[in-house]
């Protein structure tokens, strides 16, 4: 997108706003489809998590995506966005065994990842096949909090249990049609992701009626210039050989699933903010904008890195801020970065932001959370308003209970 038209978006919608270009949503879904195109049988289900939109999901159906979702709610939101369940994996962890029945009668796949809710769920509905998360006991992902499938993450059953799978499915008689894993995310390493896949494999000779395997995701994108990214094609390549000898081996021609979040929204989003205020202290120069952890939490969660852009003043003299929010806490965005100089009132540009952005957005500090806009077709459509104080109010319920005990008093 140019920066003229990020402009007359934050003109049109005010500030701040999300901002999505499905293009690159497009090209990404394209990218990552293709790297695979020597396998016959391949479904990426977009993770719902990273935005859940409907206009997104719509787009993501509209390119032939399922979803991963992890939610009741999320399953909910795919359906409405007109995804068929068999379209629809549901991958929860730490929830009920009565969220997981009420999905599955829904007609969508589940996926279990805890043994206790395996051996309920099987005696309870041994007819419905069921796909197993296990924990792979690799240590892979950008950091401690995405970093999901090591010895000591809450995610998955170990590749130690199998044989307990195995009693429990044998007393059962239920189905296993899928094996699944996701190590974490942010993975940069093809060979990491290559030495988990070979666990995977050797846990799917257990199963005899699979139906696919699911590799998860975790690719790594890049965030500034020059950046390093997971070699989707040389990943592609070798995955695609060793699923084809693994399906010759098993005898059956499975589905190769993925469920990709960051990889295939994360670049196509940009959070577009107002600066408030400039403020040279002793020890810095602070650009303070419209903004703060309650819309953009990930540098502060994360540390995760977002370029920043003056979309007011592109060819500005280049000077080094720290860019805040108006949070009552401490929400630094970015410390001493080079951006073009920054006035009060200009619009500057978050990169990376459609992944785990507005969808991990909060009302803190009784702010409203952004609207949100997609760029499709060189058109800017708005696809979520802006909040209202009423937004604020509407599940309150007003109690007249104080004025009641000073009255009596
Ligand atoms: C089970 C599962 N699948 C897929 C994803 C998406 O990962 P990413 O956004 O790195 O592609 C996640 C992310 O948390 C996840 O937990």
């Amino acid at each position: 997108m140019e920066n003229t038209d990020l402009l007359a978006i934050a003109k049109e919608h005010g500030s701040p706003v999300y901002v999505y270009d499905s293009s690159k949503i497009t090209s990404q879904y394209n990218r990552l489809f293709n790297a695979f195109k020597k396998v016959k049988q391949v479904k990426l289900n977009y993770a719902v998590k990273a935005l859940s939109n409907l206009s997104i999901l719509k787009l993501m159906k509209s390119l032939g995506a399922g979803l991963d979702t992890v939610s009741i709610q999320e399953v909910r939101l795919g359906l409405l966005a007109g995804v068929a369940p068999k379209d629809i994996v549901f991958t929860p962890n730490g929830v009920s065994l009565e969220e997981i029945e009420e999905v599955a009668a829904m007609g969508v796949q589940i996926n279990i990842d805890n043994l206790s809710i395996l051996e309920q769920f099987g005696t309870k509905h041994p007819n419905i096949p069921v796909c197993i998360r296990i924990n792979p006991h690799v240590m892979a992902g950008g950091n401690s909090k995405i970093s999901v499938g090591h010895i000591d993450s809450k995610f998955g059953i170990s590749i130690h249990q199998i044989p307990h799978i195995l009693r429990i499915v044998e007393n059962t008689g239920m189905k296993i049609n899928g094996v699944h894993m996701h190590t974490g995310s942010d993975i940069l390493d093809v060979d990491v992701f290559l030495y988990a896949s070979e666990i995977l494999f050797d846990t799917a000779k257990h199963f005899k009626d699979l139906d696919f395997i699911d590799f998860g995701s975790g690719f790594k994108v890049p965030y500034k210039e020059g950046d390093i990214e997971t070699n989707i094609e040389i990943f592609g390549e070798k995955l695609s050989k060793r699923f084809n000898d693994f399906c010759k081996e098993y005898g059956k021609q499975l589905t190769l699933g993925f469920e990709p979040g960051k990889f295939l929204v994360s670049e196509s989003g940009y959070f577009l903010a107002k600066v408030n205020v400039v403020k040279q202290t002793t020890s810095t120069v602070f650009a303070g904008i419209d903004s703060g952890f309650n819309h953009l939490i990930r540098p502060m969660f994360y540390n995760a890195h977002h370029e920043i852009i003056n979309v007011s003043n592109p060819t500005g003299k280049e000077r080094f801020y720290s860019v805040v929010g108006y949070i009552c806490e401490t929400d630094t965005f970015a410390t001493n970065r080079r951006i073009n100089e920054i006035t009060e009132g200009d619009i500057i540009a978050f990169k990376n932001a459609g992944a785990y952005c507005f969808s991990m957005a909060s009302n803190y500090n009784s702010r409203y959370r952004p609207a949100e806009v997609l760029w499709h077709n060189k058109k800017a459509h708005l696809i979520r308003k802006r909040e209202t104080f009423e937004d604020l109010l509407h599940n309150q319920v007003t109690t007249d209970i104080f004025s009641k005990e000073t009255e009596k008093a």
